[in-house]
């Protein structure tokens, strides 16, 4: 099929598709594909839920209120579907893997839940051709079987960041975490179809590539010169293409944080110096209890490792506090931690019990004490993501434009570091990569000029 054929053209006649996605990157790449295949199905992106032939909610199971999400926005739809019986509702993600029947049990007006393994199925899935419920773990590569990245559709075209997956599930079962059961075992993508995905992106102006994975830095595979590739590699063969300028990935597990991976944050200039690295906590006796494999010694000796390899890099973390049997003594490690460490921004979470996890049935935390352990913890990571931030101002940092700016004349764009930083620059173009002069730091973003 040719392009043109499989672009639907902006015809009245062309069906509508919403989606909204909640959860982590790996779900807004994975609705940029589900809105590819549907792409060739006829469908068109909408922003108008109202409007919408297709409802498609791309759920995520990470914490409760996640879940919970789902059914209050579905009895949201209600209203609509009553209105418009043909309306077409269906669920995807994690909590379609977690609760696959039981959501149509409980929500009769979905008409179709499709587990994260089980995209490429959709397209059946709305014609009637396959089951309304699939959520097996297929032996395939679920990416072959959807429409290559070259009937990218007007929604997903412009952006001059975008993300790549090359690595899903996880075989690590922390025990408070869903994603081993909801995403499956461990599965690279293969080095060609990644480079010829990055290379299609590139050539359609993409000039940042955030390679994603629940456990990204697990990725590895056959390399292209027969021998066994691993996640720093492939940094490496990516970076070689032309025309790309940048190079993220997320998200990391301290234990697959390889030699070869340190190294290339010395080596590739394209490599930002940013790196999410989750802790959960600074407590042995709690990252023992829950199942992370490394102690906190452990992480602070890679820390300083990396820190060697690429002296100005930013690091991140997430927190889980009010684990089951988190002591103060526990929560005071985790505070010491990041003292010691000092991030440049963090995740914090109260600890929510997942069904189906090992952690699920542990005696609890008192809620009030683990909210007071949040604020605390909380807290600390602001202040230092606010002197992280204003360290900036007075650098000059390269700044990737990304979209226009509040006010006239103006862009915001992301730095090397990741921080939104509004430039005046009234000549400039979407994805323009400028050196800006960082001149103040607001709450949330940074303010700068163009460099001379
Ligand atoms: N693969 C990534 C994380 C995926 S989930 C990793 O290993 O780091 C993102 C974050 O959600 C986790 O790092 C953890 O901090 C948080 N999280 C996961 N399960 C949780 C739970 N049951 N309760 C609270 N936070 C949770
Ligand atoms: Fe979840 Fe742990 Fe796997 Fe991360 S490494 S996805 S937290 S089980
Ligand atoms: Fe949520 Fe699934 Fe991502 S549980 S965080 S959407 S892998």
């Amino acid at each position: 099929m040719s392009d043109q054929a499989k672009t639907p053209a902006a015809s009245s006649a062309a069906k509508k598709l919403f989606i909204k996605t909640y959860g982590c990157q790996m779900n807004v790449y994975d609705s940029q594909r589900m809105a590819e295949a549907m792409g060739a199905e006829g469908y068109v992106l909408t922003e108008n839920q109202a409007e919408a032939d297709m409802v498609l909610l791309n759920t995520c199971h990470i914490r409760e209120k996640a879940a919970e999400k789902l059914y209050s926005d579905l009895g949201r739809l209600k209203p609509l579907k009553a209105e418009r019986p043909d309306l077409k509702i269906g669920v995807a993600g994690c909590v379609a893997q977690a609760e696959g029947e039981e959501i149509t049990r409980r929500m009769p007006l979905v008409d179709l839940v499709v587990g994260p393994q089980a995209y490429h199925r959709l397209p059946a899935m709305v014609r009637g051709e396959a089951p309304r419920i699939v959520t097996d773990f297929p032996e395939e590569d679920k990416f072959d079987h959807l429409p290559a990245r070259t009937s990218l559709n007007r929604a997903t075209r412009r952006a001059p960041a975008a993300f790549l997956t090359v690595q899903e599930g996880c075989d690590k079962f922390c025990a408070f975490c869903v994603v081993p059961y909801t995403r499956g075992a461990e599965v690279s993508r293969p080095v060609e179809r990644i480079l010829a995905e990055a290379r299609d992106l590139v050539a359609r102006g993409v000039r940042e590539i955030t390679l994603l994975g629940q456990n990204v830095n697990g990725w590895h595979g056959a390399g292209a010169d027969g021998r066994e590739w691993g996640f720093g590699r492939l940094i490496r063969a990516i970076a070689e293409i032309d025309g790309l300028d940048r190079i993220r990935y997320t998200t990391s597990h301290p234990n697959d944080m390889a030699g070869d991976l340190i190294e290339a944050h010395r080596d590739v200039p394209q490599l930002m110096p940013y790196l999410h690295l989750p802790v959960q906590s600074g407590s042995d006796r709690i990252l023992k209890a829950m199942n992370r494999k490394h102690t906190a010694a452990e992480y602070l000796r890679l820390i300083d490792r990396i820190r060697d390899a690429r002296p100005d890099i930013m690091l991140t973390s997430d927190f889980i506090v009010g684990f089951p049997g988190e002591s103060d003594a526990d929560h005071q490690a985790t505070l010491d931690l990041v003292a010691q460490v000092n991030f440049g921004t963090a995740f914090s979470f109260k600890y929510s019990p997942r069904p189906g996890t090992p952690a699920y049935d542990r005696p609890e935390v008192d809620g009030d004490l683990a909210d007071a352990r949040l604020q605390e913890l909380q807290a600390l990571l602001t202040r230092q993501q606010k002197a992280a931030q204003e360290a900036m101002v007075g650098r000059t940092l390269g700044v990737l434009f990304e979209k226009p700016g509040r006010e006239a004349g103006q862009m915001v764009g992301k730095s090397d570091y990741l921080h939104s930083v509004f430039v005046e620059a009234p000549q400039a173009q979407i994805g323009d990569l400028v050196q800006v002069r960082i001149l103040e730091s607001a709450p949330n973003s940074l303010r700068g000029e163009l460099a001379a």
